[in-house]
């Protein structure tokens, strides 16, 4: 996993269990600057963990973190606002907030962390209502009046508003149709682009892995068993990649209890 780049965020050795569950056994794994990256593992092998980690929702048990090459601790307040000012995340539920309209959604972090006055921040969540495919009408609804390709587009709209230089993808098209999916994977794909956005995802779904990565890492029984560009995965003589791309995963997870 090398590169004459630095990387931007640097993961080594990391260690995640619950109870006896060893779910993440020592990950080590680079990102590079404009990468697109994606982490391909079966259900249950702990890849949600593992952006839980990265984010600082939940501690590591051991291994350490590294964003441009300075060590940080996303548990602690001060090292995760360093992040989080420069990441955007879609989450794999979506993950809004029932209580406000899509604009506010969309806007949350500028009003409160960039201090933006509310109807600047509403102009700016509209105009990103139009980058992700929806009428500008919706902005005024509530998340339970959205379909799942529609909420995935506001939170997809929610993670680019604050134009961020990361971007993390939890399962972008999670529960939704291939056509929309599709669509999302091309939205993904396309803003990145224009933005020149990193973009670690995380996935399942082989079908979405040429739209929304360049590299692929496999994550199998708590680690990074295989790592390349995209166009070596099918080429792969990895008998656990050959298995997940085959589609019988399930035989070998052994990471879900
Ligand atoms: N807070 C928790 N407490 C106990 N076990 C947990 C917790 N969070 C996750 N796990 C366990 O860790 C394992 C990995 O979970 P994770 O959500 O990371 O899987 P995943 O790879 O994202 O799966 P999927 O593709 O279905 O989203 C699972 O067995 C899960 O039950
Ligand atoms: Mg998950």
């Amino acid at each position: 996993m090398s590169s004459t780049e630095n990387p931007i965020l640097s993961l080594k050795n990391l260690h995640k269990s619950f109870e006896d569950h060893h779910v993440l056994q020592g990950i080590d794994l680079e990102l590079f600057p404009q990468q697109s990256l994606a982490i391909l593992g079966a259900s249950g092998s702990g890849k949600s963990v593992l952006l839980k980690l990265i984010l600082g929702l939940m501690p590591a048990d051991k291994g350490s973190l590294a964003l441009n090459g300075q060590k940080f601790e996303p548990t602690r307040q001060k090292d995760s606002r360093k992040l989080y000012a420069r990441c955007g995340v879609l989450f794999q539920h979506s993950a809004l907030f029932d209580s406000l309209p899509v604009w506010h959604n969309i806007a949350f972090s500028l009003i409160m962390n960039h201090k933006l006055p509310q109807h600047h921040a509403k102009q700016k969540a509209i105009s990103l209502l139009e980058d992700v495919g929806l009428d500008t009408s919706c902005a005024d609804l509530f998340p339970v009046a959205l379909s799942g390709g529609m909420k995935k587009r506001v939170g997809l709209a929610r993670a680019l508003a604050t134009n961020p230089d990361i971007l993390f993808c939890d399962e972008p098209t999670t529960g939704l149709d291939p056509i929309m999916s599709n669509t999302i994977d091309h939205l993904i794909h396309s803003l990145a682009k224009k933005h020149q956005t990193t973009v670690l995802s995380i996935t399942h779904n082989i079908i979405s892995l040429p739209l929304l990565a360049s590299h692929v890492a496999m994550l199998f029984q708590g680690r990074i068993i295989w790592y390349d560009s995209i166009d070596k995965l099918h080429k792969s003589k990895n008998p656990i990649v050959q298995q997940f791309i085959q589609g019988k995963q399930k035989k070998s997870s052994p990471a879900s209890p």
